[in-house]
């Protein structure tokens, strides 16, 4: 029962507070926390006493060839893991000529900024012609879909979120709006949420990973502004009842957003293979907007994605003008003012230069791997694949601890995604993995790691306690804090 959970959740919040108030209690999180920093800090900064470090601009600039080989080296250390498909997602390319053409572009368009569109309308033609293809891509042809670019997914879904806030005050004087969606949504969501004081109403997935079709009409209310469903979602890889949802949010006048961050520019070519897709996009009348990340399997460099919407008047809630600032008359289309007009340049460049034939291609060879990757892994008799994904692989174990297995992984120098909720762990599938031995490489490191934890009962391991505990732990806002500390040190200089 929903009530319930949201007691339970209040009533230890409170008791958190509580026992945190307690000196003793405070002083004992605080040493566990500086303890946790301290074996993290070994792994996160490993370039201390390496290379100079600076918490001052030198007074004297440095010689630029130093500075070169120093960013070198550094590649090279990070470079060997993601470039043999060590990594989950993260790099969905990575060949080694399609970088260097990227880099090209970008060295040809490192100034520009479409905040001055007039100085530079290079950078404008390629985001309006990414956005139209992207469009085009998903179901939009011939229809009054409209969009604009943004940073990552984040800021697509950020963007959307805001906008349905905005249109539905104006719209229908909703003035403490709510958003329906599946616990598995990304965060980005609950960000949103958090940000522009909206409140979330979750519903559950059913057992194929699914978002409860049922859940979500019994949740609308006459605040609701938005219902979400993903295509696929990131934990688990599984794509949402998208026409039931829609249809669900088009009877009730509400809008409904499709998060294809992940799969946007890979279930419109699935579909053409012939995979059995379930339609997600433009083509179905109730869905209102869809995020689709270029930066993921658009093959584009980091820092981009795409945000559309059915009709210019949605759009428009998402614009920002300023009419009488006196710096001038003000507008911007995202939440950035200056963006880098060479990462939209790279974009278009990884679109056109690819084209549909390489895109097709792209998806069959990571569809392929991902289906033997699959099989390989439903044979390994300790490990369950959750549902039935195409290519974000989620898998648990009954009788092994999941985190166990995926920091025996670590140590084969697999860099695998720890989820919860259930405990499982998720690999994301890229054309990183489809080079040859990799997927073969994976399962046997799998099988290995299986063999490893099952000998090794009395091993606890150093990361998979941290996994179990932040699992598990009623205590959310210790959770939270350990976080917070975790970005802290992310930032520490020195
Ligand atoms: C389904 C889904 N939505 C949104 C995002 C957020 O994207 P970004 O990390 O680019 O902000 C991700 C990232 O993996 C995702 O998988």
């Amino acid at each position: 029962m929903a009530w319930i959970d949201s007691l339970k959740r209040r009533f230890l919040a409170l008791a958190e507070r509580a026992l945190k108030a307690i000196p003793i209690v405070n002083q004992r999180i605080e040493r566990e926390y500086d303890g946790m920093m301290a074996e993290m800090e070994t792994s996160l900064k490993p370039y201390k006493g390496m290379f100079p470090a600076f918490t001052q601009i030198p007074e004297i600039g440095r010689e630029r060839g130093t500075i070169l080989q120093e960013m070198e080296a550094m590649r090279a250390r990070e470079e060997s893991v993601w470039k043999e498909g060590f990594v989950s997602g993260a790099v969905y390319h990575g060949d080694a000529e399609h970088i260097d053409f990227l880099n090209q572009v970008y060295t040809i368009n490192s100034q520009s900024n479409p905040l001055h569109a007039v100085i530079w309308p290079s950078t404008t033609k390629f985001e309006a012609e990414i956005v139209a293809m992207t469009a085009d891509m998903l179901g939009g042809a011939g229809q009054d879909v409209h969009g604009t670019l943004s940073s990552g997914g984040t800021e697509s879904i950020l963007l959307a979120m805001k906008t349905y806030r905005d249109w539905a005050r104006e719209k229908k004087g909703i003035t403490d709006p709510e958003m329906i969606l599946p616990v598995t949504a990304h965060a980005a969501f609950d960000k949103a949420c958090q940000y522009f004081q909206i409140k979330p109403v979750y519903i559950p997935f059913d057992s194929n990973y699914r978002a409860d079709v049922n859940a979500a009409k019994k949740a609308i209310t006459p605040n609701t502004v938005v219902i979400i469903g993903s295509a696929p979602s990131f934990p688990h890889g599984a794509i949402d009842p998208i026409e039931e949802l829609s249809e669900l949010a088009h009877a009730h006048g509400i809008g409904f957003h499709t998060d294809a961050c992940l799969g946007g520019f890979v279930l419109p070519w699935a579909e053409k293979l012939g995979y059995p897709v379930p339609t997600f996009d433009f083509r179905l009348p109730g869905v209102t907007s869809i995020s689709a990340d270029t930066h993921k399997y658009g093959y584009a460099a980091k820092g981009t994605s795409v945000i559309l919407y059915r009709g210019r008047d949605l759009l428009h809630h998402q614009y920002y003008t300023a009419t009488d600032w006196p710096g001038g008359l003000y507008f911007s289309p995202t939440f950035a003012g200056s963006r880098p007009g060479a990462l939209s340049a790279a974009c278009w460049a990884a679109m056109t230069s690819i084209g549909a034939q390489g895109y097709l291609d792209a998806t069959k060879r990571i569809l392929e791997t991902a289906a033997t990757i699959k099989e390989g892994i439903r044979r390994i008799p300790e490990l369950r694949v959750l549902g039935d994904p195409l290519f974000v692989i989620a898998f648990a174990s009954d009788s092994l601890d999941i985190y166990k297995i995926m920091e025996a992984m670590s140590r084969k120098k697999w860099s695998l995604n720890g989820l919860h909720k259930p405990s499982c762990v998720h690999l994301c599938v890229t054309l990183r993995h489809t080079q040859p031995g990799v997927a073969e490489q994976i399962l046997n490191d799998l099988q290995e790691a299986v063999v490893y934890v099952k000998e090794h009962p009395e091993e606890k391991g150093t990361m998979a306690p941290v996994y179990g505990m932040a699992a598990t732990i009623p205590l959310r806002g210790v959770v939270s804090d350990m976080l917070k500390r975790y970005l802290d040190l992310i930032f520490k200089a020195s």
